[in-house]
């Protein structure tokens, strides 16, 4: 059936037979056949129980679009016939979503979960609230894209993608082609606005068969039904969306105006009602038992479902309870993602390719005979590096275990069980002696366990280079196909080449037009702005990552300081130890390091601290450890929220660490701290600093 299509019969409302054109008021009966076909599209996506057949169903679509055609004045926005034939947009825009759309912890066990409610357990008692007697639902968690739909006064105005949380992307246009997303609610009543959540995602059957017709069309196949999915949702044309048919499953209500609910079954059960696809079994639960045995069922039932999931969202019903628990960082107490375990599958190793890495190190990939692992093929999968590929052992022309774990990047585990006994096995892989891309001949620095393409022209690592800029200067659309596209034909063989792309030649390569050209062109001139401490980290300087590079940026201001300090002086920065310091020193005394930097600075890029100075925010002047794992903040979120606080971070404790931040499982670190006296914070200590309050919660001083 076609988007926008389905069936006729039953409680379906009346006037399906009366004739195109016939004597009756058009605009009535236009109106009349837009519930129909609505109705009957509700009832073959949503409910996969058509009443009609579809050539009765194409027939009121058909009348609907020829009586539409006739009378323009008479197409709405809410029209089944606007689903598809959307004109293509020139761009995606950005939207900022009226609440933040916020993530999810992990728990990967009954302990974890169980934890969970106990740790709501304990923050509801500090509200005074003794016995909150939660209510429970589970979800699947759909291996998708999250996605924000707004309804104004009942019709679907604007869709779009979580983007980072804060800011999407509107993706109206394609999500007007999913048949089981209702383009207007079906009430007298409805509320002046609503904004439903759910999950765009690729049943695995689609899938498969999109696949199939890609490849015998010569195209490329995409990895995952996930990749597939959001390929298409970012797609300009809802043509080229239409033909690759997604789904979706809504699992909650955001912000609203005119609807009253009390919890979040309540809110799945209007869902349901107003013809919004909401998962058949989603489950309230009493008891973490309950709770527990549930989400053991989905995983028992993971392999037989039409769709991925990779875990089960747990949720605590109740709003009044969920405004008690509150977010930390981007993660709701009041819910938590149990994960299942990864998928693995066995197949043949048939070789080790090896690709050289920003720094010349070769870093080895398994290539594997395909192999199906819930429900996407495998071929490709990495091998962190050599000491890895050593310690397990898997030699080419050997069936190996390969391990998939939802949304990450294949991995080979080890051997397959029977082949480990063989008395004659194949010998294991070496490194190859000349680099793979440039062919220079490969070396092993004394004390390194990393063979290396010495040569620093290499295009491998070139290309590195350039995609891990693009990456980190933050520049929209510049992908690893573009940089491979750019360096093949010459125009680009050093980051700061990037910043001289015409847009007038990049239009004329295939797969551009003048306005995608010219939105590449600024995306790369507005990377200008990023603040010195990102672009210390994008030149690619061994050792300096995002915090190093604005430790630097906030400890010598400029890059003339900084290019004129000694490695004694760069040691005092936060976190960079001798050898460090030594290292950072001599790169960047590299005559083509400098010649890069001239350049760039030529060309406008930051080469000045801006923010603000050291010695400002709650935390100023004060040194903070990490360690273990927190229960709610990654360790990504907990350092940025420390430096924007005016904290640093480093990595070992000393006497002149201020904190220790200890999570689970935190190991020597917590241990040294308490050797020499430095207070340890849990996560609410750290939040509570974060904030200017005294430091409370555990704390071992
Ligand atoms: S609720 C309240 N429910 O998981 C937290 N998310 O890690 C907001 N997801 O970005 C999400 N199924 O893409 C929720 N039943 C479900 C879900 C679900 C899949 C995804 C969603 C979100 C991510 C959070």
């Amino acid at each position: 059936m076609a988007a926008g299509g389905a069936r006729a019969g039953g409680d379906a409302p009346a006037g399906g037979g009366a004739p195109a054109g016939g004597d009756g008021d058009p605009e009535q009966r236009a109106a009349e056949l837009r519930r129909l076909v609505e109705y009957h599209a509700y009832r073959y996506y949503v409910l996969d129980d058509p009443e009609i057949g579809d050539d009765v169903y194409d027939a009121l679509f058909d009348e609907l679009r020829a009586l539409e055609a006739e009378h323009p004045e008479l197409v709405t926005p809410d029209s089944p016939t606007q689903r598809v034939g959307g004109e293509p947009v020139s761009d995606l825009v950005k939207v900022r979503h009226l609440e933040p759309m916020l993530s999810l912890a992990n728990a990967r066990s009954a302990e974890e979960l169980r934890a969970w409610v106990q740790r709501m357990r304990n923050h509801l008692a500090r509200e005074g609230i003794e016995d909150p007697r939660f209510q429970f639902v589970a979800e699947p968690k759909i291996d998708g894209l999250a996605i924000s739909l707004l309804y104004r006064d009942g019709i679907f105005q604007r869709g779009a993608t979580r983007g980072n949380g804060e800011v999407g992307e509107d993706v109206t246009h394609n999500l007007r082609t999913i048949g089981a997303l209702p383009l207007r609610l079906e009430t007298e009543r409805p509320p002046a606005l609503l904004e439903v959540r759910g999950e765009v995602y690729m049943s695995l059957p689609d899938f498969a068969a999109l696949n199939e017709r890609r490849a015998q069309a010569g195209l490329s196949t995409f990895m995952n039904p996930r990749n597939s999915a959001a390929g298409t949702i970012r797609q300009l044309d809802p043509k080229l969306a239409a033909e690759r048919p997604l789904s979706l499953w809504c699992y909650g209500i955001g912000v609203t105006d005119g609807l009253t609910l009390e919890s979040h079954w309540e809110a799945l059960q209007w869902l349901r009602e107003h013809r919004f696809p909401v998962h058949p079994d989603v489950r309230r639960l009493a008891t973490e038992d309950d709770v527990v045995a549930q989400c053991q069922d989905w995983e028992r039932r993971r392999g037989s479902l039409e769709f991925e999931i990779d875990g089960v969202v747990v949720k605590v019903s109740q709003f009044e309870l969920q405004r008690r628990l509150g977010v930390v960082g981007r993660d709701p107490r009041w819910a938590i993602a149990w994960k299942f375990p990864p998928t693995t599958a066995v197949t043949r190793l048939n070789g080790i390719g090896w690709n050289p890495g920003k720094f010349g190190d070769l870093h080895p990939y398994a290539m594997l005979e395909p192999v199906h692992v819930g429900g996407v093929t495998i071929k490709l999968a990495t091998l962190h590096n050599e000491e890895d590929l050593a310690r397990k052992d898997i030699r080419p022309g050997e069936d190996v275990i390969v391990l998939r774990a939802g949304d990450v990047i294949p991995q080979v585990l080890s051997p397959a069980p029977h082949v480990a006994e063989h008395a004659d096995r194949p010998p294991p892989p070496r490194p190859p002696e000349r680099c793979p891309v440039c062919d220079t001949p490969t070396v092993k620095p004394e004390g390194s366990v990393f063979t290396r393409c010495p040569n620093r022209d290499c295009a491998g690592r070139r290309w590195q280079l350039l995609t891990s800029f693009a990456g980190v200067m933050d520049i929209d659309g510049l992908g690893e196909k573009l940089v491979t596209l750019f360096m093949d034909l010459g125009w680009v063989t050093t980051p700061a080449d990037l910043y001289r792309l015409s847009a007038e030649l990049i239009a004329q390569q295939p797969g551009f037009g003048e306005v995608s050209a010219r939105k590449l062109v600024e995306a790369i001139d507005r990377s200008r702005q990023q603040p010195f401490g990102l672009v210390l980290f994008a030149l690619g300087i061994e050792e300096v990552g995002q915090v190093t590079g604005r430790n630097l940026a906030q400890r010598f201001r400029t890059i003339d300081a900084l290019l004129a300090a000694e490695p004694e002086a760069i040691e005092q920065t936060p976190g960079v130890g001798p050898k460090m310091a030594r290292s950072i020193h001599d790169q960047l005394a590299d005559p083509r390091m400098r010649a890069l930097i001239e350049d760039l600075r030529g060309i406008g890029l930051r080469f000045q601290e801006e923010g603000p100075p050291l010695g400002e925010g709650p935390l100023a002047g004060r040194t903070l450890v990490l360690t273990g794992t927190l229960p709610h903040l990654t360790r990504e979120q907990a350092t940025e929220r420390i430096i924007a606080a005016g904290g640093r971070v480093t990595g070992s404790v000393s006497r002149r660490t201020d904190y220790v931040v200890a999570g689970e499982s935190a190991g020597s670190k917590l241990a040294r701290a308490e050797q020499l006296g430095v207070s340890v914070l849990d996560e609410d200590g750290l939040l509570a600093v974060l904030e200017g309050e005294p430091p409370h919660g555990p704390r071992v001083a």
